[in-house]
């Protein structure tokens, strides 16, 4: 594992068609950081991730990887620049197993191409890859569910696998989209206990609506609104910021 890399977005403007989606935005995750996005529905957030992860190009703006300016990655190439993420929702192969579902995700190439992750690699590649699938369902609790399709797994076990296929590439920054999205007290404490564990020796980037996830766990907060930034800062910072209030206020009430 590479060390984590300082990511900075500056100035990222997406239009899509008549729609600015995000308004000159910038940001920056420094190294070994969590740090939170959050906002009303429809301020931008997915947008930011799928524009830092080769999916939306956006209409203007520039990424800096180590202060080294870089063209934004495209999705092949993540998992060199260390990068990986999980969708909002759950994302996974619904017709593939648990374990077939890590295996993608452990073998480099975000694409999701089952047919390369199995049949691409050499043997000593795949037992090393297979070997690597045991051990990340150990650590976080899935083992049971190797054999099961995806589209069968209760929510909660399913946004785990989600989080397990995202970190089996062992990325150095990880970006997180609703991880606690229809999540339990008992599920959100757990992914609260990773998030910490994780961010010991690498990064963190997590949209979330949940207010006390973001305030436990985020070293500092950016907050979207309608696309544009509106304020940045600390938990306590961000919890007294007026603009944030009214914004949340007149949007759609969150916890
Ligand atoms: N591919 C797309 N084409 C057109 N419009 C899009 C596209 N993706 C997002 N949008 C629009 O851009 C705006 C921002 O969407 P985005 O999904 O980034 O919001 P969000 O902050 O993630 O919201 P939520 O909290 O509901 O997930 C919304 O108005 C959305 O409808
Ligand atoms: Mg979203």
């Amino acid at each position: 594992m590479s060390s984590p890399a300082s990511l900075r977005m500056e100035s990222v403007t997406v239009d899509f068609g008549g729609l600015r989606a995000l308004s000159s935005v910038s940001i920056e995750i420094k190294a070994g950081e969590v740090v939170g996005i959050i906002g009303p529905n429809g301020a931008g957030k997915t947008t930011l991730f799928n524009v830092l992860t080769g999916l939306v190009t956006p209409t203007s703006g520039s990424l800096y990887i180590n202060g080294q300016a870089r063209k934004w990655p495209r999705i092949h190439e993540l998992a060199d620049i260390g990068i990986s993420r999980t969708l909002q929702g759950v994302g996974l192969f619904g017709e593939l197993s648990v374990s077939e579902n890590l295996l993608v995700g452990a073998t480099h190439s975000q694409k999701p191409n089952l047919f390369l992750a199995l049949f691409g690699l050499n043997g000593r590649t795949e037992g090393l890859a297979k070997e690597r699938v045991e051990s990340t369902m150990r650590q976080f609790g899935i083992s049971q569910y190797g054999a099961q399709r995806a589209s069968d797994l209760p929510y909660p076990i399913a946004k785990r696998v989600a989080l397990a296929r995202a970190v089996i590439s062992n990325p150095t920054t990880l970006l997180l989209d609703e991880p606690a999205g229809g999540l339990g007290a008992e599920d959100i404490s757990w992914l609260k206990d990773f998030v910490l564990r994780f961010r010991r020796d690498r990064s963190v980037l997590l949209v979330e609506h949940h207010m006390d996830v973001i305030m436990s766990v985020c070293d500092r907060i950016y907050v979207l609104n309608f696309g544009e930034l509106i304020a940045h800062g600390t938990p306590d910072e961000i919890r007294k910021n007026p603009a944030v209030i009214a914004a949340y206020l007149g949007g759609e009430a969150t916890e």
